[in-house]
């Protein structure tokens, strides 16, 4: 009995690898193997020896069986060990360019409005999507009754039953970081805020997700004529034109006061629009100077300083800049049409570097 132990345990120490294990297996418990031919002789002996052999036997059964699993289970392991030393990745090394991967519009957009902004001074800052009531209209000064709070443009989301707190909703516009922007730096302050807007509207040029970008800047004497020259700084850089031009028209927001919407000079000669000259105007944002109520809301004391804020459709400038037709297409995922539209990887935009290369 300790002969066949010590014979077989051997065997399984040193088997090279899982067929050879296999093998020793089936020489020791097979049906034919050498254990199970020592079972069968036991039928020929006496009640005494078959109790004692048997026991023995059994016992040294299950110590081999133990030995081939532990061992099956050791090189498992260790070829677990050697792929995962062989197959590492360093997920920290840049890309490499394979030839078909590219930028989103969105993304390229984003970008390129984030580094103009970011050379005039302008930090960005962020919030959530999902806002609270307060945030997206009460501290922007938007009363109960105004349309932008009907069911039917504001996403709302759902209250536990019982809880009668006003509900959250999707944020439908980039202004509530605004507040929460002057919440945590308090005033002087310069930033932008990018980021995804939700409304309840659907045709070829509103989806029911698409991004704005907002601009806020207050000072002890920030007036409309700075509010002016950034937006025509960014025009100019925006779209590379030299000449833009720009109409303020009048217009309401409660969140404003003045406001305005602000109109580039384009034309739409031959079914082309081109930016910086022509008789036509294209409405591109709204603006103005931030309401003493917003920033009494954002924790600022509007006897001691002012400023302005727009807001901008990203997706719009990204239409308009390079001639996109239908908004809808932005988020389909269609592959060909991301080709088509997307941006070379790698190439970040930057103010000196040409935005749009
Ligand atoms: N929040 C406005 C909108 O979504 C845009 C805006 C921002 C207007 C800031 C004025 C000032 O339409």
């Amino acid at each position: 009995m300790d002969t066949l132990r010590s014979t077989y345990l051997d065997r399984i120490a040193t088997a090279a690898d899982g067929d050879a294990l296999e093998q020793v297996r089936t020489a020791a418990l097979g049906k034919k193997g050498e254990i199970s031919g020592r079972m069968k002789e036991l039928g020929r002996m006496t009640p005494e020896e078959r109790q004692t052999t048997g026991a023995a036997l059994n016992r040294l059964k299950d110590e081999i069986d133990a030995a081939l699993r532990a061992r099956k289970q050791g090189m498992e392991d260790a070829a677990l060990d050697a792929r995962l030393r062989e197959e590492w990745l360093d997920v920290t090394l840049p890309g490499r360019p394979r030839g078909r991967e590219s930028i989103h519009p969105v993304s390229q957009v984003t970008e390129e409005i984030t580094a103009i902004f970011a050379d005039m001074g302008f930090a960005v800052a962020e919030g959530p999507q999902v806002e609270s009531d307060w945030y997206n209209f009460d501290a922007l000064n938007i009363p109960p009754e105004h349309p932008a709070r009907q069911e039917h443009d504001t996403f709302f989301m759902a209250r536990a039953d019982g809880d009668t707190r006003p509900p959250h909703v999707l944020r439908t516009h980039t202004s509530p970081v605004q507040v929460r922007a002057m919440e945590t730096t308090g005033a002087p302050i310069r930033v932008i805020c990018p980021g995804r807007v939700y409304r309840m509207d659907m045709d070829q040029t509103h989806t029911p997700m698409f991004h704005q970008v907002e601009g806020l800047a207050i000072g002890k004497d920030i007036s409309m004529a700075n509010l002016k020259w950034t937006l025509e700084e960014f025009c100019r850089a925006f779209f590379e034109v030299d000449d833009v031009e720009l109409r303020f028209r009048a217009s309401h927001f409660p969140f404003t006061e003045p406001s305005a919407e602000v109109d580039i000079r384009c034309s739409w000669e031959g079914g082309k629009l081109s930016i910086g000259q022509g008789d036509s105007w294209l409405e591109i944002l709204g603006s103005g100077m931030v309401h003493p109520k917003v920033l009494r809301a954002g924790g600022i004391d509007p006897d001691t300083w002012q400023g302005f804020a727009f807001g901008m459709g990203i997706d719009r400038v990204a239409m308009l800049k390079y001639g996109i037709p239908d908004l809808r297409a932005f988020f389909e995922s269609d592959l060909r049409w991301l080709r088509h539209y997307g941006f070379a990887a790698g190439d970040v935009p930057g103010v000196a570097g040409g935005l749009s290369r």
